[in-house]
């Protein structure tokens, strides 16, 4: 499986400075061969950023969507306009079901939207920590999944994520032992939810405090098929550094 590797900036980088960090990492991204590159700045500086990765191996992704493709939603980014400026959306991130009280039925109708579009969503998962301590990891990641595909037909750019949420910018990555078996977990939840061939098939990365310290470790998993980095994806030379690591867990 081809491994995926995505910056999510979050909301960080004013334009000028997305411009030079985009700039500072390219030709470090791009020297790298056999990994998918992603990388996923705001929204205003998408353009921008679309026209300094031209031509490269890098390729860019938003970090949110609405479901509706035009009309009176003030402030909402629809998946139209993403469509022909990036290749990859960020759908579901806890950040959001937490502070913007996203649920499954909104969550599922953007992933809907956004691979009509012809986007690649990257769908989160995760639980957070009262849940984990609970032992209800397992039913959490079930739930979060069933919804969030319930009556998707299985489509073969979708990528997941599992972000345990109290992982999330904690500097306490999950280890990589935990990691593996929910991400295995989740291959399986996509055996039942549609069929083997899909569940082998999907790319399912790990997030969560991945640093240039850990990522070997993580990415070298057997279930582990990339990762969606948050805080490193910010530093040009660790999140050059996490790419180059996936490059070589590839060739080996
Ligand atoms: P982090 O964020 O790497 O800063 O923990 C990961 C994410 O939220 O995608």
């Amino acid at each position: 499986m081809r491994i995926l590797i995505a910056g999510n900036w979050k909301m960080n980088t004013s334009l000028s400075e997305a411009v030079n960090l985009v700039k500072e990492m390219l030709s470090g991204l791009d020297e790298v061969t056999g990994v998918d590159k992603v990388i996923c700045p705001p929204f205003i500086s998408l353009a921008a950023i679309k026209e300094i990765i031209r031509g490269s191996s890098v390729k860019l992704g938003a970090q949110n969507v609405y479901f509706e493709e035009k009309g009176a939603y003030t402030g909402e980014i629809s998946p139209l306009m993403l469509s022909g400026l990036c290749e990859f959306v960020i759908v579901g991130h806890s950040e959001r079901r937490q502070y913007f009280k996203e649920n499954g039925e909104l969550v599922n109708k953007k992933i809907r939207a956004a691979l009509k579009a012809g986007l690649k969503p990257i769908l989160c998962v995760g639980e957070q920590l009262a849940e984990n301590e609970a032992g209800q990891t397992e039913a959490v990641i079930t739930r979060q999944l069933k919804s969030a595909l319930e009556n998707i037909a299985y489509n073969s750019e979708l990528v997941i994520a599992y972000e345990p949420v109290w992982a999330i910018g904690t500097g306490r990555a999950a280890t990589s032992e935990q990691a593996n078996n929910i991400i295995g977990l989740i291959r399986n939840n996509m055996a039942k939810l549609y069929n083997k061939e899909s569940a082998e098939q999907v790319r399912i990365l790990y997030g969560g405090s991945v640093t240039a310290a850990n990522a070997t470790e993580l990415i070298q998993k057997p279930e582990i098929d990339g990762a969606l980095v948050g805080g490193a994806s910010l530093k040009a030379n660790d999140f050059i550094s996490i790419v180059k690591q996936a490059s070589a867990i590839t060739q080996t």
